[in-house]
């Protein structure tokens, strides 16, 4: 089974697991979070290197207030328990997104936990965070007319690599699978530049039931796929064959 690199996953349903069971929102979210754990510690058995997980977006803070304070509260707790277990797994923590927005006591714990864990190689946690990709963009279109403006770049000479350093992923690869669960087939305004060539999985499952075995599903699908990147499938049975003598 080829395993990617880079696995990015939306996490959604939470809230219609609860409503459901005629619970309260919260507890879906809840819920959610020991999916987290379960993905997490599947992905790192598998060898997944990056892990990137929408948690909230720039949109969410439009939500209901006491939902919106009840997940930053779940994120604090989740940020302070996880930090011994990311530690023991050799698991490295890092986060995108309007970071600034978050509840300085979260944004705190974060950043802590980020240094932290910062010597760790086994896997990459990466957070999508107060995230969104037109919010990401229009930061580094400002990052990058700042440096025009004081002489360190010129306009015609911006490359697609310039942009992509200018992003909050600069450190992290582009994902190779993209993971959506609750069965809506929209990206969200996720990773709109960096999914530019990663293969899409859509499930019905709920965030809550997503289970270690349904990414294993997904991943079977996924080694099943061909990433043809604009090439011709001969074109890329070529460079197998070539590759491959290569390696002998
Ligand atoms: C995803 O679950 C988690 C967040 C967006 C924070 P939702 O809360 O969007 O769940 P649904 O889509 O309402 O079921
Ligand atoms: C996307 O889910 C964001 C996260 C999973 C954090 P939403 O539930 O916010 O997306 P829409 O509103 O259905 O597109
Ligand atoms: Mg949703």
């Amino acid at each position: 089974m080829q395993i990617p690199i880079h696995l990015a996953i939306i996490m959604d349903g939470n809230g219609r697991w609860a409503e459901q069971r005629h619970l309260p929102r919260i507890l879906g979210h809840r819920k959610g979070v020991e999916s987290v754990q379960g993905i997490v510690d599947e992905c790192l058995e598998l060898g997944v290197r990056y892990l990137t997980l929408y948690a909230f977006s720039s949109e969410n803070w439009r939500r209901p207030q006491d939902e919106v304070e009840a997940l930053m509260a779940l994120l604090g707790t989740f940020l302070k328990n996880e930090l011994s277990r990311l530690q023991k797994m050799g698991i490295r923590l890092m986060a995108i997104g309007e970071l600034d927005r978050l509840p300085k006591s979260i944004s705190k714990i974060l950043k802590e936990s980020i240094k932290k864990t910062a010597g760790n190689d086994r896997m990459v946690l990466n957070l999508a965070l107060s995230y969104g990709s037109r919010n990401e963009l229009t930061r580094a279109m400002q990052r990058l007319g700042r440096e025009i403006a004081n002489g360190k770049l010129q306009a015609d000479a911006i490359t697609e690599e310039d942009i992509g350093m200018a992003l909050d992923t600069h450190d992290i690869p582009d994902p190779d699978l993209l993971i959506r669960t609750s069965g809506e087939m929209r990206t969200s305004n996720f990773l709109l530049w960096q999914t530019a060539y990663t293969e899409l999985y859509f499930t019905e499952a709920l965030w809550p039931d997503f289970s270690r075995d349904q990414l294993l599903q997904a991943i079977e699908e996924y080694s099943r796929r061909q990433r043809r990147f604009g090439l011709t499938g001969a074109q890329l049975r070529n460079k197998e064959n070539n590759d491959g003598e290569g390696r002998h």
